[in-house]
């Protein structure tokens, strides 16, 4: 029963929902929000929209700046995540979480052009568009100043998602686009979600064809707080691109484990032959020195490749290192009896036998590791 003061509401009382969700993820951006709400609420005049920022618990309080701007504006609100990171993994959550048919995201540090959102809107509606994105690599678009290193880099991983993924964007990287609510409802179970680029993974997830334009902007030099792009977000964006290739077939992370495990044969390689052939050690204490060497690279190289992102630090690096071995030399084992046994038992052609004997003990190192050692 409610309290006489609250008068019920009648239907008539109720706004209708929005037509337009912008949605900005946050990490540390608590020098930038207020402005950018500001400025969004200036570009989208006369549209009925909403802003949901999606914050990642950043430790400057940015969560606390949104909602004291939300206590005032009923068309701002803070999605605030706990515990959790990871850009692509918020847009969508924010995405998800907005009524709107049509949804766009939009950097929260202010480098992106939020003037160009009421023609996005516009040219998505007037031409029945999936998908409008902003790009930096049409003509009238740029990077503004960004140093030759990133440019580079980003040219270069445009290129690779193109030819990987068979993705026509000029710009597929983009981090400002815009697109409708069910095109994206249609994939979310599909999508990676890990890493910077959600549009990329929309793109490369199988669903109804998106039919999109790109719309030329000049990509800004932040003001206010600090890039969070890092080396992690660079593993992250390898892990992506695989899984929207080979992933379709095979787990990513065994993909990265077996290429890691190639690595290791050349190690093995070339530490026995510097033993056995140029420093006279004995054929056995060589190839047992050479298979500690390979395991030992083995196991770092795993743990800050194909495992960045739950890398073991300081003492847990000791227990881990074991585990890893030991569950390396059962695989070893396992590797051999079966390429044995395949090619005694059966004739087997030497290779497929010892290809067989690889890909048991490939497999069966993952799936220990991937439970013991990085769980
Ligand atoms: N919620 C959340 N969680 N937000 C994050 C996280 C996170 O883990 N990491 C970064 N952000 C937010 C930042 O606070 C910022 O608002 C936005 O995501 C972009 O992060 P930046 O670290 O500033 O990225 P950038 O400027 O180097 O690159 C951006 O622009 C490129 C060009 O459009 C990204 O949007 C790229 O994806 C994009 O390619
Ligand atoms: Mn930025």
């Amino acid at each position: 029963m409610l309290p006489d003061r609250i008068s019920p509401i009648t239907i008539t009382d109720i706004p209708i929902g929005p037509e337009l969700a912008i949605v900005v993820p946050t990490f540390n951006e608590s020098g930038n929000v207020e402005e950018l709400v500001a400025r969004l609420c200036g570009a989208l005049q006369g549209l009925a929209f909403e802003i949901i920022v999606v914050d990642d618990d950043s430790p400057d309080g940015t969560a606390e700046a949104v909602r004291r701007i939300g206590a005032g504006d009923m068309r701002v609100r803070c999605l605030q995540r706990v515990g959790r990171r990871g850009l692509s993994g918020a847009v969508i959550e924010g995405m998800l979480a907005s009524t709107a048919p049509v949804v766009a995201v939009i950097d929260g540090d202010l480098q992106h052009d939020e003037t160009l959102l009421p023609q996005m809107y516009a040219e998505l509606r007037r031409d029945d568009l999936d998908l409008v994105v902003a790009s930096r690599y049409v003509s009238g678009g740029s990077v503004g100043d960004w140093s030759d290193a990133r440019h580079q880099g980003s040219k270069l991983a445009t290129r690779l998602a193109r030819r990987l993924t068979g993705v026509t964007l000029h710009d597929p990287m983009s981090g400002f686009f815009m697109l409708r609510s069910d095109a994206l409802r249609a994939r979310a179970r599909g999508l990676s979600g890990v890493g910077y680029k959600l549009l990329l993974d929309i793109l490369a997830t199988p669903g109804p064809a998106l039919s999109f334009r790109e719309l030329p902007y000049r990509f800004q030099a932040r003001q206010q707080g600090e890039s969070k792009l890092d080396t992690k977000v660079l593993l992250e964006y390898i892990e992506l691109l695989l899984a929207k290739t080979v992933g379709r077939y095979v787990p990513v992370k065994f993909v990265m484990f077996s290429l890691v495990g190639a690595l290791g044969l050349l190690v093995h390689m070339a530490v026995l032959g510097i033993l056995f052939k140029k420093t006279g050690v004995g054929f056995s204490t060589a190839q047992t020195i050479a298979t500690l060497v390979a395991m030992t690279a083995n196991f770092f190289v795993n743990n800050i490749f194909t495992y960045f992102d739950r890398r073991l630090r300081g003492w847990k690096l000791l227990p881990g290192w074991l585990s890893f071995c030991a569950a390396s030399s059962v695989g070893a084992l396992a590797n051999v009896g079966v390429a044995v046994y395949l090619f005694q038992s059966f004739e087997t052609v030497w290779y497929l036998s010892a290809l067989a004997g690889v890909i048991v003990g490939a497999t069966w190192n993952y799936a220990v590791t991937a439970l013991y050692t990085w769980k």
